[in-house]
């Protein structure tokens, strides 16, 4: 608790391009939620390193992923926006939680499956601690919530267990995270292969919608999306390509998967995909026209920087402190 509030934390790597599933998943449920809690959002570039990165480019990432919080709508006042690599607890916390992590526990995460069969050339240890960085972020702040895509449900679940395991030995130092996975969107696939998630890593750019994407490219790639020969729109699993865009037409629009049904019942898919890319385009226009006006910004974007990652330090030494006493580490004198 913060000022008898509840605490939040998630972040976002600031590889890649952001997909409409980074937003709908994540980010436009930070917003909604950003009212009713204390919350810290970081853009998590420490994660980033685990796959190899041109260090220019991750700086010009983070900054515009940064930016892009506060153009989604949080209040940089009230929600600590911050770099995770200018509190240097992250990293001391993550090393002490290493050491109450079971490699058998690391070896079950898919995401060290796939990422790892993706990088052979690249497979480094800190790919296979990435969970466990994790789970610094979100223990370091004592987070009761943790808004997630479901992608992240597995390494929400190894957070919970280490601090549990850490509380048994230790007593209450850590609050247990719940993890807040939205009614809608919680997992958008990809338009070219409805199996398979929308990602910043995808090679293939149809099949997701960047959110820098203009109308005309957005309106494309939703025509070209990959629908079956049903020719009904019903939210079934039978229907994968046409689920997917009635989820991202819900998510959009807030209408439920059952209004969309009845809206678009007896219509043709050219028309039903020609309406889910007004609605993505109708939220991601604001989105990034006020992106482009903070941009410019550069001294207000930098005293946000600035003033976070002080109040964020603040908060995570104070974890830190506790859970560095407990584990029998010399006090500073
Ligand atoms: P990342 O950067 O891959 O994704 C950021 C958020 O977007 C969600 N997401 C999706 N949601 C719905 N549909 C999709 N297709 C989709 N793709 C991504 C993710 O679930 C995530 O919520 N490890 C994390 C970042 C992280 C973090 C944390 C999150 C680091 N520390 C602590 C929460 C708490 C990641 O790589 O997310």
């Amino acid at each position: 608790m913060i000022d008898g509030k509840k605490v939040l934390f998630s972040g976002m790597q600031a590889t890649g391009n952001l997909t409409l599933g980074n937003y709908l998943g994540a980010l436009k449920n930070w917003v909604t939620l950003s009212d009713e809690y204390e919350c810290f959002y970081s853009v998590v570039d420490m994660h980033s390193i685990t796959i190899r990165q041109d260090p220019a480019e991750l700086r010009k990432r983070a900054r515009a992923l940064l930016t892009l919080y506060i153009a989604a709508g949080l209040d940089p006042k009230k929600n600590c926006l911050y770099y995770q690599s200018h509190v240097s607890g992250h990293a001391e916390l993550s090393w002490i939680l290493n050491c109450f992590t079971y490699m058998g526990e690391l070896n079950r995460m898919t995401q060290f499956k796939d990422k790892s069969a993706k990088h052979g050339d690249n497979i480094n240890a800190g790919l296979f601690t990435y969970p466990v960085l994790m789970a610094a972020d979100i223990l370091l702040y004592q987070a009761d919530v943790v808004p997630v895509g479901v992608d992240q449900m597995q390494h929400l679940e190894l957070t919970r267990d280490v601090a549990e395991r850490f509380n048994n030995i230790y007593g209450d130092v850590f609050t247990i995270p719940e993890a807040y996975i939205g009614k809608v969107g919680a997992k958008i696939m990809s338009l070219q292969d409805p199996s398979k998630k929308m990602s910043k890593s995808d090679e293939n750019p149809n099949g997701s919608i960047y959110l820098m994407d203009d109308t005309d490219t957005i309106m494309r790639k939703c025509k070209k999306a990959v629908t079956d020969s049903e020719g009904v729109i019903l939210y079934r699993s039978e229907q994968p390509g046409v689920k997917n865009l009635i989820d991202i037409y819900s998510a959009c629009t807030g209408k439920s998967a059952e209004d969309t049904v009845r809206e678009f019942d007896g219509k043709g898919y050219g028309e039903f995909k020609m309406a889910v890319g007004e609605a993505v385009a109708a939220i991601l226009k604001p989105l990034q026209e006020e992106f482009a006006r903070l941009e410019k910004d550069k001294a207000y974007v930098d005293s946000i920087i600035k003033e976070n990652a002080e109040k964020a330090s603040y908060y995570a030494s104070k974890t830190l402190r506790k859970v560095q006493k407990k584990v029998g580490f010399p006090a500073r004198i």
